[in-house]
């Protein structure tokens, strides 16, 4: 099993896409560390739950957009494990409303959430992997960046793409380092988030899917878990669609 033994922190992890990653690797015996903002007892009974596949598990609690708290977090994962293989970042929220409605504070909340928090924990994780010479960073973004999002909220498709442009610079400087950076751009996934669909909205949206379905949390783990595999050593800086065919590019 490749990703057995590996320290695998995966952001956002209490629930939907990221609770199927950290699953994901768990099942191939890695010591995944979730992270959520959602009560520790929430986030244990999930860790619980993934411990059932023999790999070790550890919940930790923080808020993404909060540095201090991203950095203590780290500090914990280092010296529990005394090394950081693989970060996913997966936190992520939607407000949705459009220019006259959206209000200053929820644009500056998906801002801080999905952006801020994706730096924070790069930055924080970066100085591990360095010294190990060998690290995998996958954001998790959305189709959102590259067509601008299709339900309405204007500060999430600008932090998907801002997302994917810090990925890209990442891959660039990383390299050196022997670090890969990638990110995943999923599309109309059945989750809590997409559970906001009226019925209505979730058929528009599957009639525009070549592939006819909404995607599973599973669909995005798969990809995750190859950009973080040995397979994808000679890829960095790419955004891989997971998306039906929605958007082909
Ligand atoms: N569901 C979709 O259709 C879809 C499509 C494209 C991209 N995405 C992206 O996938 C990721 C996961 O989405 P999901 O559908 O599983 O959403 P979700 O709302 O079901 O889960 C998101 C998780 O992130 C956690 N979280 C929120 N703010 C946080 C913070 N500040 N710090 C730590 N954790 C925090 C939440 O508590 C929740 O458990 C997000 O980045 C989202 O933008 C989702």
């Amino acid at each position: 099993m490749e990703f057995e033994g590996q320290v695998i922190l995966v952001t956002g992890a209490g629930r939907g896409i990221g609770k199927a990653i950290a699953s994901a690797f768990a099942r191939e015996k890695a010591r995944v560390v979730l992270n959520d903002l959602c009560s520790q007892d929430e986030l244990d009974k999930v860790a619980a739950e993934l411990s059932e596949f023999e790999g070790q598990c550890m919940a930790i609690r923080a808020d993404v957009s909060r540095s201090d708290q991203v950095r203590e977090m780290i500090a914990r994962i280092e010296r529990t494990f005394q090394r950081l293989d693989i970060l996913v970042n997966n936190a992520g929220i939607i407000r949705r409303g459009t220019i006259e409605t959206v209000t200053e504070e929820e644009w500056d909340l998906v801002l801080q959430v999905n952006l801020k928090g994706t730096f924070n924990c790069c930055k924080a994780v970066v100085d591990i992997m360095k010294r190990q010479q060998r690290g995998k960073m996958i954001n998790v973004s959305s189709v959102a960046g590259k067509i601008g999002d299709i339900t309405s909220a204007p500060g999430y498709g600008s932090s998907k793409a801002a997302i994917d442009a810090l990925t890209k610079t990442l891959a660039r400087q990383l390299a050196q380092y022997n670090i890969n950076v990638n990110a995943v751009a999923p599309h109309a996934i059945a989750t809590e988030m997409s559970a906001q669909w009226s019925e209505k909205k979730r058929q528009a949206i599957i009639a525009a899917i070549p592939l006819q379905r909404l995607g599973t949390p599973e669909d995005v783990a798969a990809a995750v878990l190859f950009l973080a595999s040995e397979k994808a050593n000679f890829i960095t800086g790419e955004i891989l669609d997971v998306n039906g065919g929605f958007v082909m590019d």
